[in-house]
């Protein structure tokens, strides 16, 4: 059931349309005069208490049956390729099924020195979190918390007190850096500020606007009633903004929605210090492997492209430059 579950993960979010996601709500200001050349703009980024060669990762997304195999396969192999730190999907299918540990341990086998990411959820137990990191040897761990998922899937988990409790259990419980990430919902001050007090060091605020778990659990569902959530949740731009002053607290990485290299300099420049992308990711493993690396290098080279347009040579510059809010996000101007 939990294996099938992920092929019609994979095959809904390849289907599934474009939601708004505010960042055309974000207007840098242009300027005719960088005063840089191409060749000065580097994307060294820093974050998981990690130097990478770019602030752009390969967020969560799947392993459990043969076919997602292949992809997280094809994923590592991006990842390898332009030193990308990788996430795979939620480990538990098997943590319960060893027979599946290989659709998960292909990422390491691939990419034997890349910075790899286990999954867990809230309900895992401090023991479950272990096997999953030994699982792939991760580097760091996400837990990811799914509310707008699980309510809105027929099988889904209806039980949701103990998520903070095993939160801070599994921060205190393994030895590598833990992340606490939506799946596509966004996270409000409060929820930051829930996460920040568990111990938790990193957050990935995954926001709306990108895949759509409410949308394609409908879609999984019987008798298919939740289209009226279909747009629930923060945008990744509007959690940066709530939680602005709350980043000092905790290392802030966003995602969801993220389509463009300027989509991933927004972010940056909105206070993320790494920028997390699925779908995108997920769309360009489906091609032959030539083009998918083609099209992954473009787009990391037309970050840099994004950034001397925008007249910085740094990542870690971005969260100085100027940058207007249009007026639905106006509110948060006075918080700037
Ligand atoms: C096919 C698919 C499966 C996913 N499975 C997981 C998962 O197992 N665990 C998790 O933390 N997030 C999972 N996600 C959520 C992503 O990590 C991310 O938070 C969300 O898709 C928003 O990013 P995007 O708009 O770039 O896709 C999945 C996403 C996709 C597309």
């Amino acid at each position: 059931m939990r294996s099938k579950r992920k092929d019609e993960h994979v095959k809904l979010a390849l289907k599934q349309g474009d939601y708004d996601n505010d960042f055309n709500k974000v207007r840098y200001i242009h300027n005719s005069f960088p005063n840089c050349n191409f060749s000065d703009v580097k994307l060294d980024a820093h974050y998981l208490n990690q130097d990478f060669e770019t602030p752009v990762y390969i967020n969560a997304m799947t392993g459990g049956s043969e076919s997602t195999r292949i992809i997280n396969g094809n994923l590592a192999k991006m990842a390898k390729r332009f030193n990308l730190a990788m996430s795979v999907g939620s480990q538990h299918v098997a943590l319960d099924n060893p027979e599946y540990e290989s659709s998960f341990s292909i990422v390491r086998d691939v990419n034997p020195d890349g910075f790899v990411i286990g999954n867990v959820s809230a309900n895992a137990t401090v023991e479950e979190a272990q096997r999953a990191i030994a699982m792939i040897d991760a580097n760091a761990l996400g837990i990811h918390i799914n509310i707008a998922q699980e309510i809105t899937m027929d099988e889904g988990d209806r039980e949701f007190s103990h998520w903070l409790e095993h939160i801070r259990a599994i921060v205190d419980g393994v030895d590598v850096p833990v992340i606490v990430k939506e799946v596509g919902f966004g996270m409000s001050h409060d929820t930051v500020q829930q996460i920040i007090d568990c111990g938790v060091k990193h957050v990935d605020v995954s926001g709306r606007g990108g895949t759509n778990f409410v949308w394609i659990e409908n879609e999984r569902s019987q008798d298919k009633r939740y289209e009226y959530l279909a747009d629930w949740g923060i945008t990744p731009v509007e959690s940066l903004l709530m939680t602005r002053d709350l980043h000092q607290n905790i290392e802030v990485l966003a995602s969801g929605g993220v389509k463009t290299p300027l989509d991933v300099v927004k972010l940056l420049t909105l206070g993320a210090k790494g920028v997390g992308i699925s779908g995108q990711f997920l769309k360009f493993s489906q091609l032959p492997e030539e083009e998918m690396m083609e099209e992954c290098g473009k787009f990391l080279e037309d970050i840099r492209k994004c950034m001397i347009l925008i007249g910085v040579t740094r990542v870690d510059q971005l969260p100085t430059v100027n940058y207007e809010l249009q007026e639905s996000l106006g509110k948060y101007h006075e918080a700037k």
